[in-house]
C-alpha cells in the first residue's frame, strides 16, 4: 500500500564536509520519509592542507538524489510529489571553475585548510589596529577559515586561474554556488548565485549592506567579476536540469549552520542551537541586531527567508574539530571502526583516566583563534588504553562546546538555560550525557537528527512560487525531544574543565615553537 502523505513533499540536499545526503520530508508533518548518504573523500596533500574534489561532491549529490528517489518509490510514493529542493552546505569551502568547460580549475579548498596562514599574517599587518575594517564589515576575524584568502591562494598559485579570471572565464563559489550552477545547467546556462548566509562566510561580503564589498575585494585581491549573485535563502534560483527530479525548482539555500538554526526553529532573538558535524557550531539568533562579540565569537548572517523578508543575524561560536576527531581515530590511528564502537568503548570505562585530548588539528577556532595551536594528547600513563582515548575524544568535543557557550553567555548577558543540539554525533548518548555534565545545564535534542536538512527543506518549501510549507514553529512540537540532565555536581565539572584549559594552553602556539 502507498504510504500516506498529503502529496506535497520537499527534498533537501545536505552537502557537509564529511558526507552528502539527500532527504525527503513531508511538508505537512515534517516527517522524514527517506534518505540516502554518501561519504566524501578528503585529501591531505601536505601538512595542514585539506582538499576535496568538486566533481566528486557534485557526483555524490546526483547519486544521493537518484538513490533517495528510488527509496521513495519503494515506499510507493510518487516522485512527482517532490515540489521543491533545498540545499544546505559546508560553508567557506572554495571552488573556482571555468564557465565554458564546466571544469574545476583546482580541487576545492576545504574550510579547515591552513595553507593560507602566511597570507593571513601578511594581510593582517595591513589592517590598522584602530580600524579593523574587515571585522567591522564582515563580522569575522581575519583567518584561514574563510573563503577570500583561499581564492587569493588559487589566483596566485594555480597556473591558469588568474588568466581565466582576466578572460572572464573563471567563476568562484562556495559549495552551494558550485552545486546550483551545475544542477541548473552548468556550462549550458547554469545559474551563478549564492545566498546571504554563505556569502557572509567569504570575508568579501558586507553584512550590513548585504552586498559584495569593493574595498574588501581590493584588499584581498579578488576580482569582483568572478563572484556569484547574492540572493535570499528562500526563493526560486532555477530548475533542476536533469535526472529524476528534472524540472523541480531549487528554492532554498543556506550554509549548513544557518539551515540548522532554521531547522531548530530558532526564530526568536536569544534562541540558540549547537550542531555536532565535522566541526561544532553554536549559533544564537540576535534578530535584526548585528551583535559584535567581545569574547571571540563571530557575527554572521543567520538567515533571510525571502527576497522581501528581513535579515536575521547570529552570533556564532565555531569549533573546527568535532566529528572529524572520530574520523581521525578511525582513519589515522585505526583504533575504532565506527562512532558506535567509540560510544561502546567510552561507556565501558566511563572516564578518560586523566587523559585530555585537544584536537587543534587546524589551529584553534573560537574563542582563541590561534592558527599556530596543534593537537595534543596529554596525561597519558601506562594504564591508558584506547577506551580512555575514546572517552577523552568525546570529552574534548564537550569541553570545546563549553568554551563557546561560556563566551556566548558573556556576550549575550543572559545565560542559556538549556542547550538545543542536533547533528550526527548527537546519536551518541555518552556524548550527550557528558555534554550536560560539563555544561551543568540540560541538553535537549530532537529524536529526528536531520535538522540541517529540515532547515533547507523549510526554506525551499516556503519560497515564493512554491509555498508548500507554512512556517509554524509548532510543527517541531510533533518531534519527540530527548533530554539529558546534568548528573555530576558543578564543582566536579569545574575541576575537569580547569584541567582541560591547562591542556589547551599547552597546545597553543605549538607551530611557532
Ligand atoms: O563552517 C564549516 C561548516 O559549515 C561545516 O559544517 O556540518 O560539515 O561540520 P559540517
Amino acid at each position: 500500500a502507498a504510504k500516506r502523505t498529503d502529496g506535497l513533499l520537499v527534498g533537501a540536499v545536505d552537502q557537509g564536509t564529511s558526507s552528502t545526503r539527500f532527504l525527503v520530508f513531508d511538508s505537512k508533518t515534517a516527517e522524514l520519509l527517506c534518505h540516502h548518504q554518501v561519504e566524501i573523500e578528503q585529501e591531505f596533500p601536505k601538512e595542514g592542507w585539506v582538499e576535496e574534489n568538486p566533481k566528486e561532491i557534485l557526483q555524490s549529490v546526483y547519486e544521493c538524489v537518484e538513490k533517495g528517489c528510488e527509496k521513495l518509490q519503494e515506499l510507493n510514493i510518487d516522485i512527482a510529489s517532490i515540489k521543491a529542493i533545498g540545499i544546505s552546505n559546508q560553508r567557506e569551502t572554495t571552488v573556482v571553475w571555468d564557465k565554458l568547460t564546466g571544469e574545476p580549475l583546482y580541487n576545492a579548498l576545504v574550510w579547515l585548510d591552513l595553507r593560507t596562514q602566511s597570507t593571513v599574517e601578511s594581510l593582517s599587518k595591513r589592517i590598522p589596529g584602530n580600524n579593523n575594517f574587515v571585522k567591522a564589515k564582515t563580522g569575522l576575524p581575519l583567518s584561514t577559515y574563510f573563503s577570500a584568502v583561499k581564492v587569493r591562494w588559487l589566483l596566485d598559485n594555480v597556473p591558469g586561474v588568474r588568466q581565466a579570471a582576466e578572460e572572464g572565464r573563471a567563476l568562484f563559489g562556495t559549495v552551494d554556488s558550485w552545486l546550483i550552477w551545475n544542477l541548473t545547467g552548468g556550462a549550458e546556462g547554469g545559474v551563478h548565485c549564492t545566498d546571504v548566509t554563505n556569502a557572509s562566510r567569504t570575508m568579501l561580503f558586507n553584512i550590513h549592506s548585504l552586498q559584495w564589498d569593493k574595498e574588501l575585494c581590493e584588499f584581498f585581491g579578488v576580482p569582483m567579476s568572478i563572484l556569484p549573485n547574492v540572493r535570499s535563502c528562500s526563493e526560486i534560483y532555477g530548475l533542476m536540469r536533469r535526472g529524476t527530479l528534472g524540472g523541480v525548482p531549487i528554492s532554498g539555500c543556506l550554509g549548513d549552520q544557518s539551515a540548522a538554526l532554521v531547522g531548530q526553529m530558532c526564530f526568536q532573538d536569544g534562541q540558540a542551537k549547537n550542531t555536532y558535524g565535522t566541526g561544532c557550531f553554536l549559533l544564537c539568533n540576535t534578530g535584526s541586531k548585528c551583535v559584535f562579540s567581545e569574547h571571540g565569537l563571530l557575527t554572521t548572517v543567520g538567515y533571510k527567508l525571502g527576497r522581501d523578508k528581513p535579515v536575521c543575524y547570529a552570533l556564532e561560536g565555531s569549533v573546527a574539530i568535532a566529528g572529524a576527531l572520530v574520523r581521525w581515530l578511525r582513519d589515522n590511528l585505526g583504533i575504532i571502526k565506527s562512532m558506535e564502537e567509540m560510544e561502546k568503548l567510552a561507556k565501558e570505562v566511563g572516564t578518560s583516566y586523566g587523559c585530555y585530548f585537544v584536537p587543534a588539528f587546524s589551529g584553534l577556532y573560537a574563542p582563541y583563534w590561534d592558527p599556530s595551536a596543534r593537537g595534543i594528547i596529554c596525561g597519558l600513563t601506562q594504564f591508558t588504553n584506547k577506551s580512555h582515548l575514546a572517552f577523552a575524544a568525546l570529552e574534548a568535543v564537550c569541553f570545546q562546546t563549553r568554551e563557546i557557550l561560556d563566551a556566548m553567555n558573556r556576550d549575550c548577558g543572559i545565560p542559556l538555560s538549556h542547550l538545543q543540539v542536533d547533528g550526527g554525533m548527537t546519536n551518541n548518548k555518552v556524548l550527550m550525557q557528558l555534554q550536560a555534565d560539563i555544561l551543568c545545564i540540560p541538553v535537549v535534542k530532537p529524536t529526528m537528527p536531520e535538522i540541517t536538512a529540515l532547515g533547507a527543506a523549510i526554506a525551499a518549501g516556503t519560497a515564493e512560487g512554491v509555498g508548500v510549507w507554512s512556517l509554524d514553529p509548532a510543527k517541531l512540537s510533533s518531534f519527540i525531544m530527548e533530554r539529558f540532565e546534568p548528573q555530576i555536581n558543578a564543582e566536579e565539572s569545574e575541576v575537569r574543565y580547569s584541567v582541560w584549559k591547562k591542556a589547551v594552553r599547552k597546545s597553543m602556539g605549538w607551530a611557532t615553537t
